[in-house]
C-alpha cells in the first residue's frame, strides 16, 4: 500500500488508536478518524494533529452505514483500521451487551457496508484494498504457567470481553472466504503508553499513587500480562497492513512477562525515584489486594515469529525504557488526565457484580 493514500480509522480517539493517528500522520498519511467518543474516546488525545490537513476527524458509531458508506463516497479509503470496541474487561463483567453491540453487531455492519462501498471500486483497487482488524491476545483464553499463544492456537475466549473480540474476528475472517473482502487480522498482547485511560492497570496506579491512595491488585497479584509499548503495537500494524499477506492473522507482542505484582512495584520503584511521597513512606507500602477479577485469565504471552520472519518487525522498546517514558508521560499530563475523567471516571473498582 502506497503511504500517500487515503485510510479509515475507526477508534482514533482511544488510546491505540490515538496514538495510531500519530503514528499515521509521522508516516505521510492521510487519516480519516471515525470515532463514537465514548467514555474512552477524547478529543483531548488529538490536540496535537489540529492543524494537520492529512487528519479528518467524524464524530459518529462504525454501525451507522449510511455515515460509513457516505466516507467512502467522499474519500475512497485504500483501507480501514478497525479498533473501534469496548475494550475494558471489568466493564464487560458489568455490562456484556454494549461489548456485542459495539464489537459484534457494529462491526458486521462495518464490513457489510465495505463490502457494499468496494463494489464501486475497479478491480484493481478492489483487490488492493484492505479491511485490517484489530483484536486481541484474550480470543486465545488463558495458559499454564509454559507455552505461548500462536496464530493456530484454538479460540477459547473467557470473558465477554474476549468474547464478542472472537466473535469479531471470525466474522472478519468469514468475510474474506464468503465475500472476497481483503481482510487481515492483528491479535495483540497488553499495551502501554500515552493515553491510556486510567481504567487500566498501569495509569490507574500511577494516578492513585500520586494521590497517596490505595493501589488495587486483584487476587494474588501472580497473574501475568506480556506487555508492549503502544508505539511498538502501532508499527507492527502499518507493517502488516502494508506487506500482510491478505486473510493471515498475525499475533502480536512484547515478549515482556509480568505479573501484576511487578509491575506495580515497578511503578512504585521509579515513582520513589522520580517523585517520591512527601512523607517519604515507599509507595510499595499503598499496595492494597482486593478481590479478584471473576474469571480471571491466569497468564497471556504471544509468540511474535510470524510477524517478526515474515515481514520484519521488530519491537523497538525494552519495557524498562517504555515503563519509564509512560510514567514521564503521566506526570507531564495530569491536566489530560482529568479532562478525560472528569465527567465519567472516579477510578473506583469494576467488574465485581456476579
Ligand atoms: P479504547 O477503549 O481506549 O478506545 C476505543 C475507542 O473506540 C474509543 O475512542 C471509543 O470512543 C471508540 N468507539 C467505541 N465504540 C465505538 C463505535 N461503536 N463506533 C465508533 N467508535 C467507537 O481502546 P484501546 O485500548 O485503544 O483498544 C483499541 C482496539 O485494540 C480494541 O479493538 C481492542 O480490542 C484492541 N486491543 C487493545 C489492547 C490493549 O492493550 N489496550 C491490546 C490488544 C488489542
Ligand atoms: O491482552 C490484551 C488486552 O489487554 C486487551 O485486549 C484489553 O483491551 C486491555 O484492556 C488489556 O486487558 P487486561 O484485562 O489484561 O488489562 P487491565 O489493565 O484491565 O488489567 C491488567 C491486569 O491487571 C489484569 O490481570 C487485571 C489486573 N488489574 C487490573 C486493574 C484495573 C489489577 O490487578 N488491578 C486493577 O486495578
Amino acid at each position: 500500500m502506497s503511504q500517500s493514500k487515503t485510510l479509515i480509522v475507526t477508534g482514533g480517539a482511544g488510546f491505540i488508536g490515538g496514538n495510531f493517528i500519530y503514528h499515521l500522520l509521522n508516516n505521510h498519511y492521510k487519516v480519516i478518524n471515525l470515532d463514537a467518543l465514548t467514555y474512552a474516546g477524547h478529543m483531548e488525545t488529538l490536540l496535537n494533529t489540529n492543524d494537520n490537513d492529512k487528519h479528518i476527524f467524524v464524530k459518529g458509531r462504525i454501525g451507522d452505514s449510511d455515515l460509513v458508506e457516505s466516507l467512502f463516497d467522499e474519500y475512497q479509503p485504500a483501507a480501514i483500521v478497525n479498533f473501534a470496541a469496548e475494550s475494558h474487561v471489568d466493564r464487560s463483567i458489568d455490562g456484556p451487551a454494549e461489548f456485542i453491540q459495539t464489537n459484534v453487531v457494529e462491526t458486521l455492519s462495518l464490513l457489510e457496508s465495505t463490502r457494499k462501498k468496494i463494489k464501486n471500486y475497479s478491480s484493481q483497487a478492489q483487490q488492493d484494498f484492505r479491511f485490517l482488524h484489530v483484536s486481541t491476545d484474550e480470543v486465545y483464553g488463558s495458559l499454564g504457567d509454559t507455552g505461548l499463544f500462536t496464530e493456530e492456537t484454538p479460540y477459547a475466549p473467557n470473558s465477554p470481553y474476549a468474547a464478542s473480540k472472537a466473535s469479531s474476528d471470525h466474522l472478519v475472517r468469514s468475510y474474506l472466504h464468503t465475500y472476497g473482502l481483503p481482510v487481515l487480522i492483528t491479535n495483540c498482547s497488553n499495551n502501554y503508553g500515552p493515553y491510556q485511560f486510567p481504567e487500566k492497570l498501569i495509569p490507574l496506579i500511577i494516578l492513585n499513587a500520586l494521590e497517596g491512595k490505595p493501589l488495587p491488585v486483584y487476587g494474588n497479584g501472580l497473574n501475568v500480562r506480556d506487555w508492549l509499548y503502544v508505539e511498538d503495537h502501532c508499527a507492527a500494524i502499518r507493517t502488516v497492513l502494508e506487506k500482510g499477506r491478505v486473510g493471515e492473522k498475525y499475533n502480536v507482542g512484547g515478549n515482556y512477562e509480568k505479573t501484576n505484582i511487578e509491575i506495580v512495584k515497578t511503578i512504585c520503584r521509579l515513582l520513589d525515584e522520580v517523585k517520591p511521597q512527601a512523607s517519604k513512606e515507599p509507595y510499595e507500602k499503598l499496595i492494597t489486594y482486593v478481590d479478584d477479577r471473576p474469571g480471571h485469565d491466569l497468564r497471556y504471552a504471544i509468540d511474535s515469529s510470524k510477524i517478526k520472519n515474515e515481514l520484519g518487525w521488530t519491537p523497538a522498546e525494552t519495557f524498562e525504557s517504555g515503563i519509564r517514558k509512560t510514567l514521564q508521560w503521566y506526570l507531564d499530563n495530569l491536566e489530560w488526565c482529568r479532562q478525560v475523567t472528569d465527567k465519567n471516571y472516579n477510578r473506583n473498582r469494576l467488574g465485581t457484580s456476579l
